[in-house]
């Protein structure tokens, strides 16, 4: 939870969303980010989770909010509208262990078009469940070439696998310091978006800024 001070001051918010298929480890990711652990047990998302995390970069405090959202179409389809509302940066997730999941980017994609997403807005790209060796299905270098063809990071890594958390942090962290040199994002005041189901607030330690 944001400490007093910080609720006192202006803090920028950088709005990130989370999408792809549905169990490709979207929550599991925006747990590590946010509450530091793995999340054993976690389940279908229905709608948006929202969760946030204040970080320092370059001794500016920043207020990252993840929006955690469903894979599965039927839990989706009135809440899209406010994921791509205002968004500034977008993590697109697919499962190294599930072909499928890597060849309906494509269609994640689309969905991001279709909502006018700015070019600007930094997209990065994730492989996850890198610890299940020997399972992967996506081979590396189709990844990075569809990450480089779309002018995205590439991270492979794993929510689960606690030595991958700081790459995990990296993740979102790469995000925000982009989008703190986009010095036109605008100052908000304390708070959020309320979210259908959300776990609120987490967080607040400081991560490492990757660049
Ligand atoms: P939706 O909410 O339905 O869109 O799914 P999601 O993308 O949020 O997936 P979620 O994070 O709920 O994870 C789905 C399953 O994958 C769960 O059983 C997790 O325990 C498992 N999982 C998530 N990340 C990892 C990982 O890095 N490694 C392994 N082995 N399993 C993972
Ligand atoms: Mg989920």
């Amino acid at each position: 939870m944001a400490s007093s001070l910080e609720d006192s001051v202006q803090l920028r918010i950088f709005k990130i969303i989370v999408i792809g298929d549905s169990n490709v480890g979207k929550t599991c990711l925006t747990f590590r980010f946010c509450g530091g652990e793995f999340l054993g047990g976690s389940e279908a998302t229905i709608g948006v989770d929202f969760r946030e995390k204040t970080v320092e970069i370059e001794g500016e405090k920043i207020k990252v909010q993840v929006w955690d959202t469903a894979g599965q179409e039927r839990f989706r389809h009135s809440l899209v509208e406010h994921y791509y509302r205002n968004v500034h940066g977008v993590v697109f997730v697919y499962d190294v262990t599930k072909l499928s999941s890597f060849h309906n980017l494509r269609t994640w994609l689309q969905e991001c078009e279709g909502h006018a997403v700015p070019a600007l807005v930094p997209r990065v790209l994730v492989g996850n469940k890198c610890d299940l060796r020997g399972q992967e299905q996506v081979p590396p270098g189709l990844a990075l070439s569809f990450a480089n063809t779309h002018k995205m990071l590439l991270f492979e890594t794993s929510a689960k696998d606690p030595s991958e958390a700081q790459m995990v942090d990296s993740i979102f962290m790469s995000l925000a310091c982009r989008l703190k040199a986009q010095k036109s994002l605008p100052y908000r005041g304390p708070g959020g978006p309320q979210s259908s189901g959300g776990k609120g607030a987490v967080g607040g330690s400081r991560s490492v800024c990757p660049c």
